[in-house]
């Protein structure tokens, strides 16, 4: 399905024409700090074209787990397999392709911010994959309108709200036509009125083929838009379910807690 993606072939536009889709397997995953194990071996496998939530309290591994995956951080031990393949000791033009194949949205979109919203999606398409600018730009465009942002074009990420700042960011995760989108808390960085607009792309691309892993505290999105709810804590999946039955029946102890402390943050519970 992702044929390519580890062999040392050159990118071109044709190969980024459309999107892919791919599974991301996460086998006996560890991940330490020094002495500190943030994951704890965690055993997940996401299917193709699903999109998963990922809830869980602050601290408990959610931003490494997905920062695993293109290896924004280096594991301890285990492996992910992306489409069956070990991605274990990729480096060089392999971290490249995989990075390629995987887009990465962060809660502070990363815009470079001496680049226009064009230029902060055509950067990686001309520098790294080796496009025509004329391509690129047009990529570009395409991209932009997709978010609903064509005529913006020329802002610079200081002109532009923070959602319209995110969906650049999502255009640009977009460029290079991944099959998988890893996304780290989108919406937390933005004032309440803007999420909507963020949510509204997202949930545009989900179910599009793409496969999405959602780290999020949006409990609308994760009840109406995942296929599933992986419900993580002391770097263990606690539990994971149906958007449905884990909204009206969570089961673990601590879940439960969570939720009514998400859903009632005036009355927080420290205990079960
Ligand atoms: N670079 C690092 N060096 C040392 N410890 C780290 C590093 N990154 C994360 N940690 C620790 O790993 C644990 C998990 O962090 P992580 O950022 O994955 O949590 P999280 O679930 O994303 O939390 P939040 O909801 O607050 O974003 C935390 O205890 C954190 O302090
Ligand atoms: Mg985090």
């Amino acid at each position: 399905m992702l044929s390519g993606l580890f062999s040392g072939s050159a990118a071109s536009p044709a190969e980024f024409s459309q999107l892919r889709q791919a599974s991301v397997e996460f086998r006996g995953v560890v991940k330490q700090y020094g002495d500190q194990r943030v994951l704890n071996g965690i055993n997940l496998t996401v299917n193709p074209g699903e999109v998963v939530a990922i809830l869980g309290p602050s601290g408990s591994g959610k931003s490494t787990l997905i920062r695993l995956v293109n290896q924004l951080e280096a594991l301890s031990s285990g492996d992910i397999l992306i489409d069956n393949r070990s991605t274990r000791g990729l480096r060089g033009r392999g971290l490249r392709e995989l990075r390629s194949r995987v887009g990465f949205v962060f809660q502070q979109f990363n815009l470079y911010s001496h680049l226009s919203a064009r230029e902060n999606i055509t950067l990686a398409l001309t520098q790294v994959h080796g496009w025509q600018k004329a391509a690129a730009q047009q990529r570009a465009q395409a991209l932009l309108e997709r978010v609903g942002l064509l005529d913006k074009a020329r802002h610079y990420p200081a002109q532009l709200s923070g959602g319209q700042q995110q969906r650049v960011a999502i255009a640009r995760a977009l460029a290079s036509s991944p099959a998988i989108l890893l996304f780290d808390e989108p919406t937390s960085a933005l004032d309440p009125e803007m999420i909507g607009e963020v949510l509204q792309v997202m949930k545009s691309l989900a179910h599009s083929g793409i496969t999405m892993i959602v780290v999020t505290h949006e409990m609308p999105f994760a009840r109406e838009i995942a296929d599933r709810v992986v419900f993580i804590d002391g770097g263990e999946i606690l539990e994971q379910a149906s958007p449905a039955r884990f909204f009206s029946h969570p089961q673990h102890p601590r879940a439960r807690r969570f939720l009514r402390n998400v859903l009632d943050p005036l009355h927080q519970e420290t205990r079960d």
